[in-house]
């Protein structure tokens, strides 16, 4: 199942996701004693991770049964201006109270991205206790060229069925980014994406009501198997949409 909501503004956007942050932490902790996330990198996640470690929404989670992953990083030092979890440090694990041990980056430093990416595959393995990890809640962001997490168009990870993570090469930006993959992102209880700004709507109307073309726009091909899709967006990344939702 999966809801579009559109909000006025970035910051109604951010409110309603830390609302929604917030009250699925709740019942993952209240049913199964823990909250796993796998948080997204990029920009837009910024304010969210800001206010959800906020005076406002801090305290309504338990940040030690909480558990952060990272839904896709770049090959970099965790300290690189482009790491995501250097952005996340700064906007949301400097600003709560959570144990090292409840956070887990990617080996960044691995001999290559290819060990890293296998590594992390048995670092989820090895804390879910499964072959397949079953996310609380997988937080995305989308490009203007339609890719979430680092699954671009037309790149190798899109094809692959048999593991959790990828060592994706990124042609257009001459890099390897390392990655969730479909399997597990699918398999979450719930994914949101969070998509702000003008330039995003192109990508918007044709990931939502466009025809199907997902090694064109890789967000069509994110839909859980048993669980929901929340779309938040902003009105100006909505702009492009037929329907109103
Ligand atoms: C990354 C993200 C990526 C991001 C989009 C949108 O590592 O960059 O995982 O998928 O979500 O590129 O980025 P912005 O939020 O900066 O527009």
């Amino acid at each position: 199942m999966s809801k579009i909501r559109v909000f006025e503004n970035f910051g109604e956007l951010n409110e309603a996701a830390a609302e929604m942050f917030c009250e699925i932490g709740e019942e993952a902790i209240a049913q199964r004693g823990r909250f796993t996330v796998a948080l997204a990198g990029g920009s837009t996640p910024r304010e969210l991770y800001r206010l959800v470690s906020s005076d406002e929404y801090r305290n309504r989670i338990d940040w030690n049964k909480v558990f952060l992953f990272f839904g896709d990083e770049r090959f970099v030092p965790l300290d690189h201006s482009d790491s995501n979890y250097q952005m996340t440090k700064e906007n949301l694990l400097d600003r709560i109270e959570i144990s090292p041990s409840n956070i887990f980056p990617w080996n960044t430093m691995a001999e290559s991205e290819t060990v890293a990416a296998e590594e992390y595959e048995k670092t989820l393995q090895n804390f879910f206790g499964e072959s397949l990890p079953r996310f609380d809640l997988i937080l995305l962001g989308i490009g203007t060229d339609g890719h979430t997490a680092s699954l671009f168009p037309y790149t190798r990870a899109l094809n692959e069925t048999n593991r959790l993570t990828a060592a994706n090469y990124v042609e257009k930006l001459d890099t390897t980014r390392l990655t969730f993959v479909y399997p597990l992102i699918n398999n979450a209880r719930q994914i949101a994406f969070l998509v702000s700004g003008d330039e995003k709507a192109p990508a918007i109307k044709a990931i939502i009501e466009g025809e199907l073309d997902p090694d064109n726009f890789p967000a069509q091909a994110v839909f859980p198997k048993d669980g929901e899709l929340t779309w938040f967006l902003d009105a100006a990344s909505a702009r492009l949409l037929i329907h109103k939702y």
